[in-house]
């Protein structure tokens, strides 16, 4: 019967590439809902819509033709044509998706999407991993995996570091840092990402290297 296996966490718990390695491994799809907010923040940049004018903002969200794949190994992503799978990770894109993903009617778009995509990834691959800010708690409450993935504030920093940098130097860390902490703090006016709720299991990962993390999760999952 199919499966979703819905993972919540901050930025630097390392959910993205753990999700993925979950999904190769249990041979489900993969879906990154940051990826779609990044979209939509990348879309805005590009057009110059005004990210203070939360009209034009929703709009664009309702109006954006965004290609997302669930191939766990393949993760283009197109917007009418044009991949920008590269360019939604860059610092400008960054330091403003915050901006937009506290728009509530930018959120009822993307969460509408990602439960079509779910469910057409549970009919059509067995099911999926989804992962985000609000899986567990909104997109899919009834998932029949639900994870929060959680890690200290340095654990966090020194992967997101590493991620970045490959390795890191005083000035750029504290670049990072300032970027999480003002990330963290702004996404959680919208979702309560940091502490899990009712029924979600806590997994945190402070302590352990990429491998456990995915055996800790299949561990859950295989029961
Ligand atoms: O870089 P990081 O992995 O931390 O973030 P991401 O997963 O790429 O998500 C980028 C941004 O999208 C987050 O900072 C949130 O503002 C927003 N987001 C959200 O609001 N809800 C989700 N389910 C996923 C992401």
């Amino acid at each position: 019967s199919p499966l979703t296996i819905a993972i919540d966490g901050p930025s630097g718990s390392g959910k993205s590439s753990v999700s993925k390695a979950v999904a190769r491994e249990l041979g489900l799809g993969y879906l990154d809902t940051g990826a779609m907010y990044r979209a939509v923040a990348w879309h805005c940049l590009d057009q110059e819509v005004d990210l203070t004018d939360q009209e034009a903002v929703a709009q664009a969200a309702r109006d954006l033709p965004l290609e997302i794949s669930t191939d766990p190994d393949d993760q283009t992503l197109r917007v009418g044509g044009t991949d920008i799978t590269s360019a939604i990770r860059e610092t400008r894109v960054t330091s403003q998706v915050s901006t937009v993903a506290t728009n509530l009617d930018v959120r009822a778009e993307l969460r509408r999407r990602q439960r079509e995509i779910i469910s057409e990834a549970r009919d059509e691959r067995g099911g999926i991993v989804a992962e985000g800010r609000d899986i567990t708690t909104v997109v899919a409450p009834d998932a029949e995996h639900r994870i929060l993935v959680t890690a200290s504030e340095e654990a966090r920093l020194a992967r997101r570091s590493t991620e970045l940098h490959g390795g890191a130097d005083a000035d750029q860390v504290e670049a990072t840092r300032d970027q999480i902490v003002r990330r963290d703090r702004q996404d959680s006016t919208v979702s309560a990402f940091m502490e899990a709720a009712d029924g979600v299991v806590t997994l945190d990962t402070s302590e352990l290297d990429f491998d456990q993390v995915v055996a800790a999760v299949l561990a859950l999952v295989r029961g």
